[in-house]
């Protein structure tokens, strides 16, 4: 890695332990530039490293990432094989250095309409970091939080869970994210003040976080900018304040 990094100090801060992000902006940033919407990608791309080194040297222990909604499927054809293109460049160029730095990998999403490689792909890059403990990086690809929810009512039904049986508990069970904590932290790049299905049901106390950067260019610092940000917010989870003491 080149360059002398800005020394960040966290201590006296809560890390969040799982941090979700919408990777948004990518098309506005190319545009910026004149340069066609492709590159944005690319460049977002490349910017998942810096972020992983960045929540690995803050020690946040799950990063979730939203790379492909089932809603992106709608977009031009030609964007969406650039998409699936780069993703899959993506897993080919970075899955050893992945391993080598402790990440674990998971899929939440549906392989349904992916091309046969990428899915195979996808399944080695799991196998091969299923016992890594460092990060968990959840990759959202070919999600949607709507689906997600159907899917898990579909395997309780077929599970012949009664409605007595059922838990919030026990639901959580049955989405991609089971047995992992709830989102602590949503960031939304690119300042769009939506959630776009994503984490709808895991992410109802997360703190959210817009911020106008656009994905390529938000950074390290802007992370930590982000915790600092997150340390400043009082969680209620529906209760009254703490009492000062
Ligand atoms: C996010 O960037 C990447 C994906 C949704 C795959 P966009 O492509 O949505 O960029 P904007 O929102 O058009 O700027
Ligand atoms: C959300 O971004 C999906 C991803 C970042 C992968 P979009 O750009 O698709 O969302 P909308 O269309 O602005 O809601
Ligand atoms: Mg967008």
């Amino acid at each position: 890695m080149g360059g002398q990094q800005k020394p960040l100090d966290l201590t006296p801060y809560k890390v969040p332990t799982h941090v979700a992000i919408i990777m948004d902006g990518n098309g506005r940033w190319a545009k910026q530039r004149h340069l066609p919407r492709q590159a944005g990608h690319r460049a977002g791309a490349e910017n998942i490293r810096r972020i992983i080194n960045a929540c690995v040297e803050f020690n946040i222990k799950i990063l979730t990432i939203y790379a492909f909604s089932t809603e992106n499927w709608g977009r031009p054809e030609r964007e969406v094989r650039a998409l699936m293109k780069i993703i899959s460049r993506v897993i080919d160029q970075e899955l050893d250095e992945l391993h080598a730095q402790g990440v674990c990998l998971h899929h939440l999403g549906s392989m349904t309409g992916v091309d046969p490689s990428l899915q195979e792909r996808v399944r080695r890059a799991l196998e091969l970091t299923k016992n890594n403990d460092r990060l968990i990086l959840n990759v959202a690809f070919n999600y949607g939080g709507r689906a997600e929810i159907l899917h898990a009512v579909r395997q309780i039904l077929a599970d012949g869970i009664s409605p007595d049986e059922l838990t919030e508990e026990l639901f959580s069970s049955y989405l991609f994210t089971r047995g992992l904590p709830d989102p602590d932290l949503v960031i939304r790049t690119s300042g769009e003040l939506r959630i776009s299905n994503f984490l709808i049901w895991q992410a109802a106390y997360a703190e959210y976080y817009p911020t106008p950067t656009y994905w390529p260019d938000f950074g390290r610092e802007d992370l930590y900018e982000a915790i600092v940000a997150y340390n400043q917010r009082e969680r209620r989870f529906g209760l009254v304040p703490e009492p000062v003491s």
